[in-house]
């Protein structure tokens, strides 16, 4: 990295820049996110630092486009007024929301508190962290769930493009309800966690109860090894390693020791353990991501296990994944040595059938040929062998979530194990915690894909093109994963069961 002299030489020149790039004139690049971390501020603006070089900070305040709606809000339409300022610009408040302020006015001074006037766009001023939250017993319990306001701005569009108005009724309800905040990149990391915690934070410090937030940690090196949908940024090799460390989980483990005083949960790499348990073999690409799964895992669950206020979930794929005999077998082994690795830091149980379709219960099926000898057929079976496998292997804490958005319905797949934007998927039972008597275990029903966000590109010539997602039972033409895929959603709310 440059050192910081070098910086101020060349500050004087920073006169001509233009307001957008304004470092290129300098010799430097932009830094990829308005919202990067300042490090070093002089004469000609912010500096930050990525891949190992200084970058400009993009004064996104003074550009004349609508910088916010990236952040998920609008731009304001008649207010100038300035209630708060932050490193990506100034935000006014207009219908009870936040706006931000194109070719912003420089403001005097930020002003605190804002949040009170703000109904869905949340903290934006200063918020009051308390005293020291502790979950004691199931994290689920006892708190209001925090609704993501991104979401509920991707069913605002959605219902835009809508004009049956029985299913925009359904598509209403949906803002209703908490689902998690994948931080599947370091830029979106950067941009969501805090901002969300800091929403949930002004809720809880507003009302009297307080708020659950559950993220999905997903960035390994070399992610989705053995699928290529959701293929990541960072590649497995020990470069990348380093960065996921220090770039990605040590951030994540600062805003965790910050908020402190409400309940998170963490639902951790989705697919990668259960790739391990099954495709080391056969898929040279999870040989070649296996310690660094490895050692991601040990050094988050060192970190983020250490704090009382944090729940971690280990993903443990789903029933047609892990549920065969000897594949519970294997994941008894590797979740085990993986939860001591961590040690002292502590996990809190397990994530099952994420982003995935199988149904909580399928009593017409039972172990024989139409299973391929699978003895965990549903989902319900699955929990309940694992916990068994997970307690005799020595594991102490053995609790589950299971992820219910879609899989409401048994729908006509080619194939049980088929995960990529399945036709006829339906919203399944609503996010809720102890789902089911008698099962003490079962921590919660919750959504942890957000309805409505594919699973993977259906274009053929994508770098990121998945063969799943072009099978027969996998709904077309499919966006790239994450991104909005609205006849899917369609489809969802439709044959939600319960019914919306
Ligand atoms: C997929 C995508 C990821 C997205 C997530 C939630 O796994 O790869 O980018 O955040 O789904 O929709």
């Amino acid at each position: 990295m440059k050192a910081v002299f070098a910086l101020s030489a060349v500050a004087a020149l920073a006169a001509k820049a233009s307001a957008a790039c304004w470092s290129e004139s300098q010799g430097y690049p932009c830094c990829s996110s308005a919202n990067a971390m300042v490090w070093f501020t002089d004469a000609s603006g912010e500096w930050g630092v990525e891949n190992n070089d200084w970058c400009g900070i993009p004064k996104a305040a003074a550009s004349s486009s609508c910088w916010a709606a990236s952040q998920g809000y609008p731009c304001c339409k008649s207010t100038s007024v300035v209630e708060y300022t932050d490193a990506s610009g100034s935000w006014g408040i207009e219908n009870g929301d936040w706006c931000g302020i194109v070719g912003g006015t420089t403001p005097s001074k930020p002003a605190t508190g804002a949040s009170t006037g703000a109904s869905t766009g949340g903290a934006k001023g200063d918020v009051t962290v308390g005293s020291q939250y502790s979950h004691s017993g199931n994290p689920f319990k006892g708190h209001k769930f925090f609704v993501n306001p991104y979401y509920v701005d991707e069913v605002d569009k959605a219902i835009a493009q809508m004009s049956d108005s029985s299913l925009i009724k359904k598509a209403e309800k949906m803002k209703e309800y908490s689902n998690a905040i994948w931080l599947d990149n370091i830029e979106n990391m950067n941009n969501w966690l805090e901002r969300n915690l800091k929403d949930a934070l002004a809720e809880q410090n507003a009302g009297s109860e307080t708020v659950l937030t559950v993220f999905v940690v997903y960035d390994l090196p070399g992610r989705d090894c053995h699928a290529l949908a959701s293929n990541g940024e960072l590649l497995a090799n020990d470069g990348d390693m380093e960065r996921y460390k220090t770039e990605y989980i040590d951030v994540i483990d600062e805003k965790l020791a910050t908020y402190k005083s409400q309940p998170i949960v963490l639902v951790i790499e989705p697919d990668s353990l259960a790739n391990l348990v099954t495709n080391l073999e056969t898929t040279p690409a999870c040989a070649d991501s296996e310690k660094y799964y490895l050692d991601g895992h040990a050094y988050l669950i060192q970190k983020f296990g250490s704090y009382p206020h944090v729940a971690m979930y280990l993903d443990i794929g789903h029933a047609f994944w892990l549920g065969w005999d000897d594949n519970r077998q294997g994941a008894a082994k590797v979740y085990s040595k993986v939860i001591k690795s961590g040690s002292p830091g502590k996990v809190r149980g397990f994530a099952s059938n994420v982003a995935n379709y199988t149904p909580w219960e399928d009593p017409e099926l039972s172990r024989g040929p139409d299973t391929e000898w699978n003895s965990c057929p549903d989902e319900k079976r699955y929990i309940e062998a694992m916990y068994k496998d997970f307690k005799s292997a020595g594991i102490s804490s053995v609790y589950f979530i299971e992820d219910t958005s879609r899989n409401g319905v048994k729908n006509d797949r080619y194939h049980p194990g088929e995960w990529c934007n399945q036709m006829g998927s339906g919203i399944g039972a609503r996010p809720q915690a102890n789902p089911v008597s008698g099962m003490d275990y079962l921590d919660a029903f919750y959504w942890v894909k957000p309805y409505g966000e594919s699973d993977g590109t259906s274009d053929t010539s994508a770098k990121r093109y998945d063969g799943y997602c072009g099978h027969r039972t996998a709904m077309k033409p499919a966006p790239e994963a994450g991104q909005w895929f609205q006849a899917f959603f369609e489809e969802g709310l439709k044959n939600a069961n319960p019914p919306l």
